[in-house]
């Protein structure tokens, strides 16, 4: 396989993808983005020549596209209307949340479309390209795509998973579940701990090496084996307890009724003959 490639949209995914293929081998034929000023940013980065994309594309070149969501509609039709070689050419984009789909007039112009998806929070170039070297990339879309996008992960890291088209979106779900969700219950246990008490500046630290053991037994023993405490025991007096301490705050009670709900569900899986405990648990917090 002909490891070249050209990247559309200099932002911080597309040139945080394209330093680290560079890194593991892959050229990039060029760049180009919706204004000067970032497509020789990007080019400078990249060590590569600014093209006007489509027009100066080579033919056969597959296309990176590092541009947001919302301009995927209008880029799949700028490609389409102007690319004279789309016949063939592999065009994917970096999105988690939609998928390749979405660049339709491309597909329908003869465009192998894809989509590559770096499960990494990617905030500037070089910390995103070292990043991504340990990071797993979610790749969906045609076969003569995936052929590709394959290729590309797994020289940058070895870690890749293939999504179908409909599941892209609750992948998706599932991302924002456990990194956006998990910042946000953070958030709320630094808050109970601060009307605990505890001064905010000493709230946050206070649980990091429970927080930071929870996840390092999730990573080694499961989150089935990992689940502790009192929905775990069947402890139905103390979430009562919980549920009565937090009667003053009702927006953050409902939040605890809605996770320990979920620690039910969880706690099931552990210990399936317990389900009569559970069954009161569940009546408790339903
Ligand atoms: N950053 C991350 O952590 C991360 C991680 C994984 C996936 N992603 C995905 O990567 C994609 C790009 O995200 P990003 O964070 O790299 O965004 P970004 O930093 O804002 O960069 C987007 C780039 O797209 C260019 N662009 C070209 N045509 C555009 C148009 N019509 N409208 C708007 N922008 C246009 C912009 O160019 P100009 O500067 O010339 O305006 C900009 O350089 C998104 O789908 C995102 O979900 C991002």
């Amino acid at each position: 396989m002909d490891k070249t490639f050209a990247l559309f949209g200099c932002g911080k995914a597309g040139i945080s993808v394209s330093l680290a293929l560079k890194s593991a081998g892959w050229t990039v034929a060029g760049c180009g983005s919706r204004g000067l000023a970032s497509a020789e940013a990007g080019a400078e980065w990249l060590a590569c020549p600014v093209l006007r994309i489509p027009e100066e594309l080579p033919p056969g070149i597959p296309l990176m596209l590092g541009v947001p969501e919302q301009a995927l509609p209008e880029v799949d039709h700028e490609i389409a209307s102007r690319d004279e070689a789309i016949q063939g050419r592999v065009i994917f984009h970096l999105s988690g949340a939609v998928p390749s789909r979405v660049l339709t007039r491309c597909r329908i112009k003869g465009a192998k479309v894809g989509s590559l998806h770096p499960l990494m929070i990617l905030p500037d170039p070089l910390s995103g390209a070292l990043a991504l070297r340990s990071a797993t990339f979610a790749v969906e879309g045609r076969p003569e795509a995936l052929a590709v996008i394959r290729a590309m992960a797994l020289a940058i890291s070895g870690k890749c998973i293939a999504l179908s088209p409909h599941s892209k979106v609750l992948y998706h779900a599932a991302a924002v579940t456990a990194a956006n969700h998990l910042v946000a219950l953070l958030w709320e246990s630094q808050a109970l701990l601060a009307r605990a008490g505890v001064r905010p500046e000493e709230a946050l630290p206070a649980f990091q090496s429970l927080v930071e053991g929870t996840v390092k037994n999730v990573y080694s023993a499961g989150p089935v084996a990992s689940l502790t405490g009192p929905v775990e025991r069947g402890d139905i007096g103390m979430v009562r307890n919980h549920l009565s301490a937090l009667k003053r705050w009702p927006q953050s009670r409902e939040r605890y009724r809605v996770m320990a709900l979920a620690a039910v569900a969880l706690a099931r899986h552990r210990h399936p003959e317990r389900s009569l405990d559970y069954d009161a648990l569940e009546k408790l917090l339903s």
